[in-house]
C-alpha cells in the first residue's frame, strides 16, 4: 500500500505515506483501510477517516493493470456505504490539481470540487477539495453489488499489522 502511494499518488512529491504511517491509519479505531482482494492479489486498497458527521478519504489506489475494470468505484462505493450506515452525510477528500484521470473518477462517482488550497502538498503543489453529499438509502446491500468485478473486499483488521 505505501509503494502504490508512493509510486501513483505522491510521484514527484516526496513519500508521506510510508509503511509506517499506513500502519498508523490501519490501528486507528476512527479509520478503516480495505483491500480489493482475488486470491493472493490485491487489485487497489483505500483508506477512510470517519468523523462524526462527516468522513475523509484519505488514501485510494488501484494497481495500474486493473485500473478502469470497476475497482475504484468498488472501494468508494463500500466505503460510502458503511458512512450512509453510520449516519454521515458529507464524504471529502483532497486531489492533486495535476491529476485530471483521479478527478474524473471522482465526479463520475458524483464528487464536486468545493475549493482549491495552494501549496497544500508540500508546499508546491495545490489541492482540489472535492465534497460528496451521500443520499439516504441509495446504498447496496451485498459487498458484490458494489464491486461488480471479480474481487472481493478484506477489511484490513488492525491486530493484524505487524510492528
Ligand atoms: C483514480 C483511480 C483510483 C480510479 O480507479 P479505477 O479502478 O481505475 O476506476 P474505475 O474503473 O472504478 O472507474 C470508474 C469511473 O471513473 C471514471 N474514470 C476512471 N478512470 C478514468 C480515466 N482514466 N479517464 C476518465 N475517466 C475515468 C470513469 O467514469 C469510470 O467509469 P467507466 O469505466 O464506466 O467509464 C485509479 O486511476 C488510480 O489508482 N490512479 C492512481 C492513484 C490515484 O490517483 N489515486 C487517487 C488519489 S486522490
Amino acid at each position: 500500500m505505501a509503494n502504490m502511494s508512493r509510486d501513483l499518488v505522491e510521484a514527484g512529491l516526496g513519500w508521506s505515506w510510508t509503511s509506517g504511517r499506513i500502519k498508523q491509519q490501519i490501528r486507528c479505531p476512527d479509520t478503516v483501510a480495505i483491500v480489493a482482494r482475488r486470491s493472493h492479489a490485491m487489485g487497489g486498497f483505500a483508506i477512510m477517516h470517519y468523523l462524526t458527521n462527516e468522513a475523509h478519504l484519505n488514501l485510494l489506489a488501484v494497481c495500474p493493470s486493473c485500473q478502469r475494470t470497476g475497482i475504484g468505484r468498488g472501494l468508494v462505493g463500500w466505503l460510502e456505504e458503511s458512512a450512509r450506515v453510520a449516519g454521515i452525510r458529507h464524504i471529502h477528500l483532497e486531489v492533486r490539481s495535476t491529476n485530471c484521470t483521479a478527478q474524473a473518477f471522482y465526479r463520475s462517482l458524483g464528487y464536486e470540487e468545493a475549493e482549491l488550497i495552494p501549496r497544500y502538498y508540500n508546499g508546491r503543489e495545490t489541492a482540489i477539495r472535492m465534497v460528496h453529499k451521500l443520499r439516504r438509502n441509495a446504498g447496496f446491500t451485498q459487498g458484490e453489488q458494489i464491486l461488480n468485478v471479480p474481487w472481493g473486499i478484506l477489511v484490513i483488521p488492525a491486530k493484524n499489522v505487524p510492528d
